[in-house]
């Protein structure tokens, strides 16, 4: 180790202490003879101070000092002076007189600041977003979101759940946006397609036992991006077998009430209210009713139940599924399907926080003979229904168990937690609004050697 402590660690229970420290120059304050740096590292920030006496060459080389430099300290910690105290830093109550200093990098002048309260152009950010994210404030959505995926694992392994992985290059999964697309070079004229969600495979993964599986998986939809979305998000995905709805809304709350507490030292009330998909529409106008003004908690959960199983698509005129194609209809509803598909009711639920659609599942279709009544009414010829999903089907054939889930967006429910306005602020990297990632300039032409490897011929839009 090249440090002996963090610059977040000593307190004046270290007077005396020889220490080395390694971080950034956040700031230097040169008075002549005395120069004072604030040193940082993701834990914190300590003062040094070098007097030309006692630092000697330290002191020379301090005057060299810019911000962002990157170095290495060695010096004594003492109390400071009465009155020059800094209350607000939990180092705050010492400093280093330093004794030898070495510049391990240097910087050059960074674009902006490294200081939290500043209104940044959103593009420079993301383009020097490893400069961003030394600003505290952004620093800190990341050791959120660490903690999150900590709470998630510890909460559902203690139930038996098993953390699966699930393929990336795969097959076009049906969520309703586009596919993000990847070229074969073995199969020319051939793509795989990169997941919208796991959804196929979690209910493979029933089918060969795994009757509590998680993720914690990347998506990627090709939409237009707003707020609350991005192409590439993350969702705590979970499948179960041998369930009801019941399982699925207590194992979820149970979930969202420890989260609230570790993260957000706050008890919310559960059951969370459930609300039908037509009284959220006749009381609230939209199916994401925000209740926080009737609940009183900041955080305002309610479950969105009994959604209708299809909707009508007037421009190709025929019926698609609300959800997804393998949701369970309404017992009840069962004889309707071919009858009055617009009366029947799916075993599907959302679970909404603040108006926003954190998550959504359902009961599944299990019986291969109900999954096919249901994708001839949303107009896929077999033939077509097995080009996509033949797979799945023929799994449904070797004892599929009756089986259910739901995914909840991470980065929503981050957002949330974090009192950020954006999605963009809780992930490391993210697009901008245009899908665009400004420190690699990702999406980039690609070279004429790589086109013909994989058999492609690129045709350019015109455009007046
Ligand atoms: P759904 O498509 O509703 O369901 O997605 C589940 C949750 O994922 C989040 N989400 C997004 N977050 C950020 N950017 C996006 N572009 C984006 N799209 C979705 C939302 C949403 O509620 N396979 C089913 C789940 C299931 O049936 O088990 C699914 O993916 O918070």
């Amino acid at each position: 180790m090249l440090r002996t402590h963090t610059c977040g660690q000593l307190n004046a229970a270290d007077a005396g202490k020889k220490v080395t420290l390694c971080g950034w120059v956040a700031k230097r304050r040169d008075h002549g003879k005395l120069i004072f740096i604030d040193l940082r590292d993701r834990y914190g920030y300590t003062q040094v101070v070098f007097i030309p006496k006692e630092s000697g060459e330290a002191h020379k080389l301090a005057s060299d000092l810019r911000n962002e430099f990157v170095v290495k300290l060695t010096g004594t910690v003492n109390k400071r002076p009465s009155g020059t105290i800094n209350a607000k830093l939990p180092t705050g109550e010492v400093e280093i007189l330093a004794q030898e200093l070495e510049i391990l990098n240097r910087s050059n002048n960074p674009p902006f600041a490294i200081e939290n309260d500043l209104e940044l152009n959103e593009e420079i950010r993301l383009k020097y977003r490893y400069l961003d994210l030394r600003r505290t404030k952004v620093f800190n959505n990341l050791v959120l979101r660490s903690n999150l995926y900590k709470i998630i694992r510890n909460y559902l392994s203690g139930f038996e759940f098993l953390e699966c992985e699930t393929p990336i290059l795969t097959k076009s999964t049906p969520e309703g946006a586009r596919d993000y697309l990847v070229p074969s070079r073995v199969s020319n004229g051939q793509f795989f397609a990169l997941p919208q969600s796991p959804q196929l495979f979690k209910q493979i993964l029933m089918v060969a036992g795994i009757d509590k599986y998680y993720q914690i998986a990347k998506c990627f939809r090709d939409e237009d991006l707003r707020a609350d979305r991005q192409p590439e998000f993350t969702q705590l995905d979970i499948e179960m077998s041998f369930i009801n709805e019941e399982d699925i809304f207590t194992l979820a709350e149970g979930l969202m009430k420890l989260i609230l507490k570790e993260l957000k030292g706050v008890d919310i009330l559960t059951p969370f209210p459930r609300i039908t998909y037509k009284e959220a529409l006749e009381k609230y106008g939209c199916d994401k009713p925000d209740l926080r003004s009737e609940l009183k908690n900041d955080f305002a959960f309610c479950w969105v139940v009994d959604f209708p199983l299809f909707k009508f698509n007037a421009e190709e005129k025929r019926w698609e599924s609300e959800h997804h194609p393998f949701t369970a209809p309404a017992q009840d509803d069962l004889e309707n399907l071919e009858r009055a598909p617009e009366k029947v009711r799916s075993r599907s639920y959302d679970l909404v926080l603040n108006g926003m659609e954190l998550g959504s599942g359902s009961v599944r279709i299990h019986c291969p003979e109900l999954q096919e009544r249901i994708f001839k009414i949303i107009g896929l010829e077999k033939e077509e229904t097995y080009k996509r999903f033949g797979f799945l089907l023929e799994a449904f054939q070797f004892g599929a168990p009756p089986h259910g889930g739901v995914a909840f967006g991470l980065d929503r429910l981050l957002t949330i937690i974090s009192g950020e306005s954006s999605i963009r602020e809780v992930i490391t990297f993210p697009k901008t609004s245009t899908t665009f990632c400004p420190l690699t300039n990702a999406p980039s032409d690609v070279g004429e050697k790589q086109l013909q490897e994989l058999g492609l011929t690129i045709k350019r839009k015109i455009t007046a």
